[in-house]
């Protein structure tokens, strides 16, 4: 390998700059020279490509978003976009990349493999809905940056004696909506993989707790469940308890990231140079029961999983 190139594709994620860091480094150090792919496939089928050195990378582990910009890219889903890209690598001398992003990232790293171009997914999403990966570069931050959000909604909410509707990200998935209504302490999680979309549930639960004396009742919503404002007015009219709706939105992708987040990355940065060295392509990097690891990107794409069915069990009998 000669020439990495390194981008970013999709939803952005905070710790990505931090794994952009450790693969221009890791392959500076190697002896390898690295171009930075701006604004994912996009980019690259633009030509929007720029050397990088050390300096490069310098004062960014700290910060959210990417350096190196990102985008959805509609084009390179179709093989005569593929086809294009692998073009401008082998234009470029890019003979290695390392793609940061999620599932869809990976779909296009796959046909880059298939098409002469070793490639390196490293798993970026604040969602954690990458199937064969306990962890994705962001999530961490993310649910921090929304559990204090809801900690902030629910002081207003107990003053108020109200019903909170607080709706957080995660595209399809609930994780996000696991881990803050854990951490939050809420009183109902609803999310895709569970919910039986049962709202009278939710009105016997708040008049019961009422009649005990709680004077707040936070429900924390996965987005795609269902309109949150819609909800609120429905849970106020049947409860006569005040309701409110919160939709975090954006903040959850942006932000410094965690330690963890900055720590992690790092270790599937130089992960992903080193497997490119190693010859390998095709490959996906991912942290499993403890371990960072990596697997055939089409093995990885088939995997499945599951939110943890015994926090969210406990999450229930926590709350009655
Ligand atoms: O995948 C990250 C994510 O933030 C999801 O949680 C959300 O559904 C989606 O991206 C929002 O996308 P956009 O920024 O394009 O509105």
């Amino acid at each position: 390998i000669k020439t990495i190139g390194v981008l970013t594709s999709g939803g952005d994620a905070p710790g990505m700059n931090a794994a952009i860091r450790a693969v221009v480094r890791t392959a500076l150090a190697a002896g390898i020279k690295v171009k930075g792919i701006r604004k994912g496939y996009n980019g690259l089928l633009e030509e929007d490509i720029i050397d990088m050195d050390n300096k490069s990378v310098s004062d960014i582990i700290q910060r959210g978003g990417t350096i190196l910009y990102t985008a959805r890219c509609l084009e390179f889903i179709k093989p005569e976009g593929q086809d294009k890209g692998a073009a401008i690598c082998k234009k470029h001398g890019i003979d290695g990349l390392v793609v940061i992003g999620g599932d869809g990232s990976f779909k296009g790293a796959a046909a880059l493999a298939k098409r002469g171009v070793n490639t390196v997914g490293i798993p970026g999403t604040i969602d954690l809905d990458i199937t064969c990966t306990d962890y994705t570069i962001g999530f961490d931050t993310a649910v921090n940056t929304a559990m204090e959000t809801v900690d902030k909604v629910r002081d207003t909410s107990t003053s108020h004696e109200r019903c909170s509707i607080i709706e957080v990200m995660g595209r399809n998935a609930g994780y996000i909506a696991l881990w803050c209504g854990v951490s939050n302490g809420a009183e109902d999680i609803l999310i895709r993989e569970r919910y039986d979309y049962d709202e009278q549930h939710i009105i016997d639960k708040i008049n019961k707790r009422r009649e005990t004396g709680r004077k707040h009742y936070i429900i924390i919503n996965a987005e795609g469940i269902g309109d949150s404002h819609g909800m609120a007015k429905r849970i106020e009219a049947a409860t006569g308890m005040e309701t409110r709706a919160t939709i975090i939105g954006h903040a959850q992708r942006g932000g410094s990231p965690t330690a963890r987040d900055r720590y992690y990355a790092t270790a599937m940065g130089a992960k992903a140079v080193d497997l490119l060295i190693a010859g390998a392509s095709n490959r996906v990097v991912a942290h499993k029961n403890g371990e960072f690891v990596d697997y055939d990107i089409e093995e990885a794409l088939a995997m499945t999983k599951d939110i943890d069915q015994y926090m969210y069990d406990l999450a229930k009998r926590l709350s009655k």
